[in-house]
C-alpha cells in the first residue's frame, strides 16, 4: 500500500541519490550476523564508508579487530576494511546520526507458540528513531510477515513527521545468502526490493545497484516480504514431499536416491530435492511459519506448511528408530550402545547449529540410553540440555557401535570412516557409490 503521495524528484530524494551514486553516501548495517556482516563488507568493497551497529560488544570488538566469525567472510578480506577505516563496528547507535542509510538484519525467530517474534526488529527500530533523520533511506532485510514495512516500521519512523517519500526512504529487501555455497555471495544474488513509494523503490534499487551485480525492484514492500515466504516455503514444502517420499520407499524396501536421481534425467518439469534427518537453520524450519501466522489471520489455514512442517519434524524420529533398528539388527540393544554423530551442524561446511536436526537425533538416541560421541570439524563443543560434548577425532567412530551421518560436511574422510566403523546409518547419501554391508541408508 502507498502511504504517501511520493514525488520520485524532490531535493531531498535528488541529494541523497547523488551521495548514493557518488559512494558519499554513509552506509549503516543494524545486525552483524550471518546476513549484515556480508552485507557490510560488499559495500566497504564498493567503496562506500560502512558502519556496522549490533548490540554484541563480543561481535564489535572482533569486527574492529579484523576477525571475521562468519564463515563466509574470511579475516582476510575483512581486515584491510577496517584497517583502512572503510568498515567499523559500534554498539552505539548514535553513530546513526551521521548515516544516510540504514540495513536492519536483525533476527527473526519464532515463539514457543511458532508466532512470529519481532522483538528484535521492534527494540531496532526503536532505537533508530531517536536518530532518525531527513533524507535516510531504510531497508528491512530480516525475513518476515507480508506487511511487517508498512504496518510496523513506517509508523515507527513517521512518528519524527518526516514523510515516506519525500523525507524518508523505507524498502523491504529480502535477504537470499547462502552460507557455505561458494557460486553465491551476497554480491551475485540477484536482489529483491520494494519500497513502500515508488520514489522509495528507486532509492532501494539504485542503492544495492552500487554494490550487488543485479536488482529487482518490484511494487511493494508486500511483495518483496512474500517472495521471500514463497522462496523457502517452496524449499520447505519440497523437502517435506522428498521425506515423505523417503518414508514411503523406506516401507516399501526402495531406494529413494535411486528413484530421486532418477527422476532428476527427466531434462524439464522436476527439480530433485532430497530427504534428510529433518530441517535446520534460521529459516527453512521457521520462516514458512510467518507466513501460516499472517494467512491465519485472514482466515486461511495454510494446510500445506502445517503438513510439511509436521513430516520434515517426523525426521529426527525416523533417523532415532533406523539406529536402533540397525542396532538391534546386528544384536544390539540401544541402552549402553556408543554412537558417534558425524556432523553436528545443520548443513554440510558451516559451523551454524541453529535448530540443527542434529540436536533432536542426539536427545533422542540419549533418551534411549545411548551413550554419545560427535565428530564435527566446524562445531567445536556442543551444549544440549544436560549434555556437554566435545568433539572427538573422526577415528573415534572405530570404537561405536553404530555411526550415524547426520551433516555431510566435505572434509570427512568417508572411505576411511566405512573401513573403520562397524555399523553405517547415512541419513544424506553421503556414501553414495560405496557398496557395504555396514551401510543403512535413510
Ligand atoms: N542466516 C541465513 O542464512 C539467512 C538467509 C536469509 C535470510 N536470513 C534472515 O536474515 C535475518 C538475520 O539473520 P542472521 O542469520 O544474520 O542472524 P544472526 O543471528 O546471525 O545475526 C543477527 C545479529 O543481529 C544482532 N542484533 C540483535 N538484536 C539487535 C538490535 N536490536 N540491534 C542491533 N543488532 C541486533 C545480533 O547480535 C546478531 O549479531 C533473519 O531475519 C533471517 O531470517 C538469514
Amino acid at each position: 500500500m502507498i502511504l504517501a503521495e511520493a514525488p520520485t524528484t524532490g531535493i531531498t530524494a535528488a541529494i541523497l541519490a547523488e551521495k548514493i551514486r557518488s559512494r558519499r553516501a554513509r552506509v549503516g548495517i543494524v545486525g552483524l550476523g550471518y546476513v549484515g556482516l556480508p552485507l557490510a563488507v560488499e559495500f566497504a568493497r564498493a567503496g562506500f564508508s560502512v558502519t556496522g551497529i549490533d548490540v554484541s560488544e563480543r561481535k564489535v570488538q572482533r569486527i574492529n579487530a579484523g576477525d571475521s566469525y562468519v564463515g563466509d567472510v574470511p579475516s582476510a578480506i575483512l581486515s584491510p576494511l577496517v584497517a583502512a577505516g572503510t568498515l567499523r563496528a559500534t554498539s552505539d547507535f548514535a553513530a546513526l546520526d551521521g548515516l544516510e542509510t540504514v540495513n536492519i538484519c536483525v533476527p527473526t525467530p519464532l515463539r514457543k507458540t511458532k508466532d512470529p517474534d519481532m522483538s528484535f526488529i521492534v527494540s531496532a527500530c526503536e532505537r533508530i528513531v531517536s536518530h532518525f533523520h531527513s533524507g535516510m533511506l531504510v531497508i528491512l532485510e530480516s525475513t518476515t510477515y507480508p506487511g511487517t514495512t508498512d504496518e510496523v516500521v513506517l509508523p515507527m519512523l513517521s512518528k519524527s513527521g518526516l514523510h515516506v517519500g519525500a523525507d524518508f526512504f523505507l524498502c523491504f529487501s529480502p535477504e537470499r545468502v547462502d552460507p557455505g555455497n561458494p557460486g553465491f555471495r551476497t554480491a551475485n544474488i540477484p536482489k529483491v526490493v520494494g519500497g513502500c513509494t515508488p520514489a522509495c523503490t528507486e532509492m532501494g534499487r539504485l542503492f544495492y545497484a552500487q554494490a550487488l551485480e543485479q536488482v529487482i525492484p518490484v511494487g511493494s514492500t508486500q511483495v518483496a516480504e512474500m517472495v521471500k515466504l514463497l522462496e523457502n516455503t517452496f524449499r520447505m514444502i519440497n523437502i517435506g514431499l522428498a521425506n515423505e517420499i523417503a518414508l514411503m520407499c523406506d516401507r516399501m524396501g526402495i531406494d529413494v536416491w535411486e528413484v530421486i536421481d532418477a527422476a532428476a534425467t527427466k531434462p524439464f518439469g522436476f527439480m530433485p530435492f532430497y530427504p534428510g534427518p529433518g530441517l535446520g537453520g534460521h529459516c527453512i524450519p521457521i520462516d514458512p511459519f510467518y507466513l501460516s501466522w499472517k494467512t491465519r489471520q485472514a482466515g486461511i489455514e495454510a494446510r500445506f506448511i502445517e503438513l510439511a512442517g509436521y513430516i520434515n519434524g517426523q525426521m529426527p524420529h525416523f533417523v532415532a528408530d533406523k539406529v536402533q533398528n540397525a542396532l538391534n539388527d546386528a544384536g544390539k540393544p540401544v541402552k549402553g550402545s556408543r554412537i558417534h554423530v558425524m556432523g553436528v551442524a545443520y548443513k554440510r561446511n558451516i559451523d551454524d547449529m541453529r535448530e540443527s536436526p542434529a540436536l533432536d537425533v542426539i536427545l533422542l538416541l540419549t533418551r534411549r540410553g545411548a551413550v554419545i560421541t560427535y565428530s564435527d570439524p566446524y562445531v567445536p563443543e556442543l551444549k544440549l540440555d544436560h549434555l556437554r560434548l566435545t568433539a572427538s577425532p573422526e577415528e573415534t567412530a572405530a570404537g561405536a557401535d553404530c555411526v550415524v551421518i547426520v551433516t555431510d560436511h566435505e572434509a570427512f574422510d568417508y572411505p576411511a570412516l566405512v573401513e573403520r566403523a562397524r555399523l553405517i546409518v547415512d541419513t544424506r547419501n553421503a556414501l553414495k557409490g560405496i557398496r557395504s554391508d555396514k551401510i543403512v541408508r535413510l
